[in-house]
């Protein structure tokens, strides 16, 4: 189990560095991220590296027993770099400029910013490729994270070379972008320009494809960087930090190119919540890449600095959202950053050893956690423990939220993290996969909105129901190809005959609470066998052929019409296939989730816990968390793997947490 942080020494004179990793070894800290912004210290001038301050830090942690994740540094480019090449710096779609001082401007696409960054990895991994320290490479940091799209002309040159690559024929992106529509038809790969301000709605199309392409871009850094740390000679895994789900970046896509997964996740302590969509983000990183262990690559011991209002966490809560990870899947526990920064941006943001030194609690938790840590055995890699897949998908994702559709106020991220949440309530584990992945031996799929739906995807969640799967999807689901153009044929095209019907209109409904001056159908309630609550933003008209209705809309214009069906899988295999024709709330999302359940027999890791509790299961190891306010009696029994104890049952206090082998 890895445990430590970011470290950034370059922030500090050289005699407190010893003092650190002396702090480091109370703690317990094993493993420290190395130079992510330390490209100006390691490069003061084009041409010139200055590696003697960094062989002293590397050798210092060293001695003292701390493995390094040594950094490329190439996230935020020295001000020598763009006062030398002014076209490294990224634009937004008004053509302004991301200037420097703060960090992240480049463009991804930039032919000298690649060369520049990549002289500089060179330099590093030739380095520091045998050193014994080094036992993961960091490649650059949070790709995309505060630039999410670039329209530079270095961003017009690389699309156009993409989609060079993609179409190769003018006349077939014509076609895939439908451009006799508005006379956008091109006449050569050189009049295509990124989606930049337009007078009105931008081609789909291109919208889509300038998303993949960006996404691409960050991923062809990524891969530069690991070629060239590989060709210095390295051999130790590389990884770069993910954000979750994170809009500009598929992870899915990109998950295959790194050796190991790591993440950062900030869940917000004003929202008592939020700790089940830091659980999203776990079960999304494990489902990313599930035969390896990922690595929690940063989170905060306390407050951050970059909320409106950066709230404390309560006590026990940092140790509780730690095991939260370990139980979903990892191997390694690191914060940002190690020591508090004394200037700049983020010298408010809560650190491993704070400024207020180490008579606080946040100093006695971070040492409290690292000897716990301590204690734990190995644990299994690459257990397959869910039996429930929820569909989560990136290109879907971005063409879902595309303009110009019958509701334009859908956001796909709420909405799966709605179901996931329901789930989560109900402590069944989950994983998160695209609709390609659901025929890898799974009980229950959820796939909601599910609007851009690949050939391959359609045929494996026919498959999964074929073969007596359990399929809840819908509504806006089964619309778009990939390139966002309507199959012919109507809607649900291929999962029709699945589901047993055809959605003829999507019947956009507008909030309860909208002003008086958006009129129109509000949000209209549904009941049946399947659950009751309120439908929102859409009651789609259905032809249902061959299902069976579990719920209808109770008001409003869709009154009496169907609003769950089912639809028992073909050739007697035992599977059903749901649609729900709107986006219940809260509440209906539970409420039809809890039906589905009973009807599938699908059963939770553990029975009879509070909402409040949360358990998750990695092999033959439970983790149990009480994330509620009072005490909770959890009938888990086996061996505590912390304090190596037996356990018949255990009484967790608020944010108590423990980590055990069934017996
Ligand atoms: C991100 C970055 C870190 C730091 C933290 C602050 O995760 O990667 O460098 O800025 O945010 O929360």
């Amino acid at each position: 189990m890895h445990y430590g942080a970011d470290y950034n020494p370059e922030q500090w004179p050289e005699e407190v560095w010893p003092d650190d990793v002396a702090r480091m070894r109370e703690a317990g800290v094993t493993t420290v991220s190395l130079g992510i912004f330390a490209w100006a210290r390691i490069q003061p001038r084009e041409g010139e590296f200055d590696f003697a301050w960094l062989d002293r830090v590397i050798e210092l942690l060293h001695e003292g027993g701390i493995a390094v994740d040594l950094a490329t540094a190439t996230a935020s480019p020295p001000p020598w770099a763009s006062a030398a090449y002014p076209e490294i710096l990224p634009r937004d779609e008004d053509g302004s400029v991301y200037w420097p001082g703060s960090r992240q401007q480049f463009a991804p696409s930039s032919p000298v910013y690649r060369r520049l960054a990549g002289e500089l990895v060179t330099a590093i991994a030739e380095r520091y490729a045998g050193h014994p320290a080094v036992v993961l490479w960091h490649v650059n940091n949070e790709y995309g994270c505060h630039l999410h799209a670039d329209y530079s002309d270095a961003a017009r040159d690389a699309f156009r070379r993409w989609l060079r690559e993609r179409y190769a024929d003018i006349d077939a992106l014509n076609a895939a972008w439908g451009t006799n529509f508005w006379s956008q038809r091109y006449g050569s790969f050189d009049e295509v320009f990124p989606p930049r301000k337009a007078p009105y709605s931008r081609n789909p199309g291109q919208m889509l494809d300038f998303r993949r392409f960006t996404s691409d871009m960050l991923l062809e850094c990524f891969l530069m960087e690991r070629d060239l740390i590989r060709a210095a000679g390295a051999t130790q895994p590389i990884t770069t930090n993910f954000m979750g789900a994170f809009k500009p970046a598929d992870y899915a896509k990109w998950a295959p190119h790194l050796d190991v997964l790591s993440d950062d996740c900030y869940p917000d302590p004003n929202d008592p919540e939020s700790f089940r969509a830091a659980a999203f983000q776990r079960d999304l990183l494990r489902s990313l890449k599930p035969d390896v262990p990922w690595l929690l690559m940063e989170q905060a011991t306390n407050a951050l600095n970059w909320r409106p209002a950066n709230a404390p966490k309560a006590p026990g809560q940092m140790a509780a959202l730690s095991a939260q990870a370990i139980g979903r899947g990892a191997d390694g526990i690191l914060f940002f950053q190690w020591r508090q920064s004394r200037a700049g941006a983020e010298k408010f943001h809560s650190a491993m050893l704070p400024h207020a030194g180490t008579g606080t609690r946040t100093w006695r938790e971070v040492v409290a956690l690292g000897a716990d840590l301590a204690a734990l055995p190995s644990l299994p890699a690459g257990a397959r423990d869910a039996r429930v897949a929820l569909v989560f998908d990136w290109e879907n994702w971005w063409a879902v939220e595309g303009s110009d559709h019958p509701q334009n106020q859908v956001d796909y991220l709420a909405v799966v993290q709605r179901w996931y949440r329901a789930l989560h309530r109900r402590h069944v584990q989950v994983d998160l996969v695209t609709p390609e992945r659901v025929g890898e031996g799974y009980d229950l799929v959820i796939a909601p909105l599910l609007y851009l739906l690949r050939e391959e995807g359609a045929a494996a969640l026919a498959a999964f129901v074929e073969g007596g799967g359990h399929l809840v999807t819908g509504p806006f689901t089964d619309v778009v190809d990939e390139i966002d153009r309507f199959r012919m044929g109507g809607f649900q095209t291929q999962l029709g005959g699945v589901l047993g019907l055809r959605v003829e209109d999507f019947g956009a409904m507008v909030a309860p609470d909208a002003p008086a001056s958006e009129p129109g159908e509000r949000f209209a309630p549904f009941s049946g066998v399947a659950g009751a609550g309120m439908g929102t933003l859409l009651a789609e008209e259905l032809r249902v052929t061959d299902a069976s209705v579990e719920a209808s809309f109770t008001a409003g214009r869709r009154a009496g019409a169907p609003a769950v069906t089912v639809r028992a899988g073909a050739g007697g295999g035992g599977g059903s296939a749901r649609y729900v024709a709107t986006i219940p709330d809260e509440a209906g999302v539970q409420a039809v989730v809890d039906h589905v359940l009973a009807a599938t027999g699908v059963a939770p890791v553990l029975a009879g816990l509070p909402e409040g509790v949360e358990v998750a299961r990695r092999g033959d190891v439970l983790t149990v968390i009480n994330h509620g306010a009072e005490p909770v009696e959890v009938p888990v029994r086996g061996t505590d793997l912390v304090s190596g104890e037996s356990v018949g049952g255990v009484v967790l206090e608020p944010h108590d947490w423990r980590i055990v082998r069934e017996s």
